[in-house]
């Protein structure tokens, strides 16, 4: 059976989504069963990086919602209108919503998921948050034995990019934000990012997913990263701790208390070590604790991926009964290789005498085995410990270097051999 879609816009999203539903080898096979109808644009003759039918393209988009041949809709276009008016009319004509639109969902998922239920369809918003991570879908099932208490995340690329890089460079906010905007990691106009706007819509969707209550925009606490000065940098970092632009969201008896700032996190925090674009986000819940993800927060790959997680969602849900995300539908055994290549550590007991490290580096030599670094230590009476760690070689040239190692005579023991990552 094949579910049919539409798409509204294929931008960045929208060509990483239909890259992916055209190339399906590999992936999950419910991906064979999604065929693409219609896709809406702005410019229907705008040349596109994917081979599609030119005919597949048009600039009503309304005529796509409309389509009674279209079960699920993958809005991809952004913005508010007319995004809102053709997803509710989507709605109304019983179709499943599939959206990376946050800015949307903040402002306008109330009337949205209302009519949603009342039509019985689903509205999938996994791309809309933290790009490739699939947060919204822990959130909604795998913690669902918890309590949930607290969401702690770094949910903007760009205003992380910047302030990793004030960290390592001491460089100052506005030259740091025009090379982002010169890289593309950060808009023209940077105001959603840099201000705050767009963590207060992922962070105001992801705590009403965890809390199950909607969380209105105007009440969730705003404060950009404009005023984060080299001085505070240098200052956090003496003290041991780094500055990153959080977004929380907690539960505390009067209610939920959130809000996206400029916070200074001790360096072993686990957010503290999350560096450029990428995004993280940290759950807490009884009886769980806490639980972090970490991933791509944005991008053509790391989005689509989640749009089409939640795309194979409800085509698991539409298709013949024997749930296919849930039953294993394995035929057969994979071809399980040995690894070819690693590097290795090794530390070998040798008497300590002249020439031991020599002979050790002309053995591992003969077999190709390039070594990255060699030291002693530990002296005990005429014993020593040579360490050796390896360059990246193949398996079998270490392992015969070894056992021609084995038999020097001045080797006491082969003390432990290790993989580096
Ligand atoms: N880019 C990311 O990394 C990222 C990450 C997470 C979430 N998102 C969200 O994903 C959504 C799409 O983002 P994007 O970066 O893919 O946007 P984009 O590159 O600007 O693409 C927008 C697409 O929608 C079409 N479109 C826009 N307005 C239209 C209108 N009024 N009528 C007809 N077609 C229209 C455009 O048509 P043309 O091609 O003809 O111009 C284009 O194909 C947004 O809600 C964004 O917030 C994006």
């Amino acid at each position: 059976m094949s579910i049919k879609i539409g798409l509204l816009g294929m931008g960045t999203v929208g060509t990483g989504v239909v890259q992916i539903l055209t190339d399906p080898s590999g992936r999950h096979p419910l991906l064979q069963e999604i065929e693409i109808v219609r896709i809406g644009v702005r410019d229907a003759t705008k040349p596109r990086s994917v081979g599609l039918d030119p005919q597949t393209f048009t600039t009503d988009l309304a005529s796509i919602v409309n389509d009674p041949s279209i079960q699920i809709i993958v809005e991809v276009m952004g913005g508010l209108e007319p995004a809102r008016e053709l997803i509710l009319q989507a709605i109304g004509n019983n179709k499943h919503i599939v959206t990376a639109n946050k800015a949307l969902l903040a402002r306008h998922g109330e009337e949205i998921f209302e009519l949603a239920k009342r039509h019985q369809v689903y509205v999938m918003l996994e791309a809309s948050v933290g790009g490739g991570i699939p947060i919204v879908n822990v959130l909604k099932q795998f913690l669902g034995a918890n309590r949930l208490t607290g969401i702690l995340g770094i949910i903007n690329g760009t205003t992380n990019y910047i302030l990793s890089r004030m960290h390592q460079e001491g460089g100052n906010f506005s030259e740091i934000l025009a090379d982002a905007q010169r890289l593309g990691y950060a808009e023209a106009d940077p105001t959603a990012d840099i201000d705050g706007f767009d963590a207060c819509d992922k962070i105001a969707i992801l705590a009403s997913i965890a809390f199950s209550e909607r969380i209105p925009l105007s009440e969730v606490s705003r404060e950009g990263i404009r005023h984060v000065s080299t001085t505070e940098i240098a200052t956090a970092s003496r003290l041991g701790y780094v500055i990153k632009l959080i977004a929380r969201a907690q539960l505390v008896s009067q209610g939920i208390e959130i809000g996206v700032y400029p916070m200074l996190i001790p360096v072993e925090h686990p957010l503290a070590a999350i560096g450029g674009v990428t995004n993280a986000i940290a759950i807490s819940g009884e009886p769980i604790g806490e639980v972090v993800f970490a991933g791509p927060g944005a991008g053509q790959g790391a989005t689509a991926s989640a749009v089409v997680a939640d795309l194979i969602n409800v085509c698991a849900l539409l298709s013949s009964p024997g749930h296919p995300l849930l039953t294993c539908s394995h035929s057969g055994y994979a071809q399980v290789v040995a690894p070819r290549e690693n590097k290795f550590y090794a530390r070998f007991t040798t008497l300590d005498q002249p020439g031991v490290i020599g002979e050790l580096g002309t053995i591992f030599g003969r077999y190709s085995v390039s070594l990255e670094t060699v030291f002693q230590q530990n002296r005990s009476g005429d014993i020593a410990q040579v360490i050796v760690i390896t360059h990246r070689v193949r398996e079998i040239d270490f392992w015969q270097s070894v056992a021609k190692i084995k038999e020097l005579p001045t080797l006491q023991e082969v003390g432990a051999i290790l993989r580096v990552l």
